[in-house]
């Protein structure tokens, strides 16, 4: 070959990165929800939907569905007591409608980051059991009906069982009892009755005792009448570990309850560096979850917990590790995002 073909050649085989990012720039993950009738989600990071751009055009441009990474929790809405600060939510839920999105509601019972007042009030006695389950009540209530209508799905219950099977021993478990689970679902029912409420959890894609367990409450639940209507998978993987190569299994045991199934934190760790080796391994995980959902019919939502390393919880959480996204820091796409973009059931 003559020199110049062959550096055409070279050209044409291997386009620069920058080319690469710029071709795939428009809507790919939004096509490749509707060429598979499911929503692709992401948590959202309120101040960088503010302040950065960037980060808002690719959210926007991306996703068909979003969840607040911290603006829906407890500590956020309520800092004190009968004082509800909206704004940070109201700002997810008003982006996502004029985009086309979807909103999960994240979450309503949890035994993180609830406010202080709650906290130590419950602690040194001055709220006692009675107190607590109306103060549960008005709080599911207040914040279910706030959103009424623009609430596609709300994480109900999130965390409740230990990685042994038992029901987590939280404030609600000691203070209230287990009942606290059917009626913080029966408060958001009739609060917004047509949300679809979920019970959501991690290590749910190979954790046995928890798996059994989690199936138990909700057979349990719904034989009395209790309305959970799906599971979510949160889907906190690092390559470090064994990909969890029953979840698809799992996620069919809960289908077959008659449940919706999501995928609503997926994220994919590594402990540092990156290297190339390490984002190959990555990508084939995020590959692997999605092609796990799609082959499951109920599995209609696939979410990860932030789009972008410039934004992810995993580096404050999880000593030496990171990367875990499907964008880089620049936003640009990394071998995980194009993965997920062939994959298929
Ligand atoms: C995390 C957020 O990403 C962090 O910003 C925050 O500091 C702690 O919570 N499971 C959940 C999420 O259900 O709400 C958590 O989000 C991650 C683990």
């Amino acid at each position: 070959m003559k020199p110049l073909i062959v550096a055409l050649a070279l050209v044409l085989a291997a386009p620069a990165p920058a080319a690469q990012a710029a071709a795939r720039t428009p809507h790919d993950l939004r096509r490749l929800a509707h060429q598979n009738g499911i929503r692709i989600g992401t948590a959202v990071d309120v101040a960088a939907l503010r302040t950065e751009p960037d980060y808002r055009a690719a959210l926007n441009r991306e996703f068909t569905n979003v969840t607040a990474e911290n603006a829906m929790k407890w500590e956020s809405v309520e800092p004190q007591r009968g004082v509800h600060t909206w704004a940070d939510a109201d700002a997810v839920v008003d982006n996502a409608r004029r985009h086309g999105q979807q909103v999960r509601g994240h979450n309503l019972v949890w035994h993180n980051q609830l406010p202080a007042w709650l906290t130590e009030g419950v602690q040194n006695g001055t709220i006692g059991a009675a107190e607590l389950r109306r103060i549960l009540r008005d709080h599911i209530t207040t914040e279910v009906r706030r959103y009424k209508g623009r609430i596609r799905a709300w994480d109900v219950v999130n965390e409740v069982i230990d990685e042994d099977g038992t029901l987590r021993k939280s404030i609600w478990l000691t203070q209230l009892g287990p009942g606290y689970i059917a009626d913080a679902f029966r408060w958001a029912r009739q609060a917004d009755p047509r949300a679809k409420l979920y019970v959501n959890d991690y290590n749910l894609e190979w954790n046995s005792p928890k798996i059994e367990a989690t199936l138990a409450l909700i057979k349990d639940l719904r034989s009395q009448g209790v309305p959970v209507d799906g599971i979510g998978f949160q889907g906190h993987l690092g390559i470090q570990y064994d990909y969890p190569g029953d979840w698809a299994n799992v996620m069919r045991r809960f289908a077959d309850l008659g449940l919706e199934v999501a995928v609503t934190e997926m994220d994919v760790r590594m402990v540092l560096p990156v290297t190339p080796e390490k984002l190959a391994t990555q990508a084939a995980y995020y590959g692997r979850a999605l092609t796990g959902c799609l082959s499951v019919p109920a599995c209609k939502e696939f979410t990860v917990w932030g789009f972008t390393d410039r934004h992810s919880w995993v580096p404050g959480w999880f000593d030496g590790e990171g990367a875990a996204c499907l964008l880089d820091e620049s936003l640009t796409p990394k071998p995980a995002y194009t993965t997920l973009l062939t994959s298929t059931p």
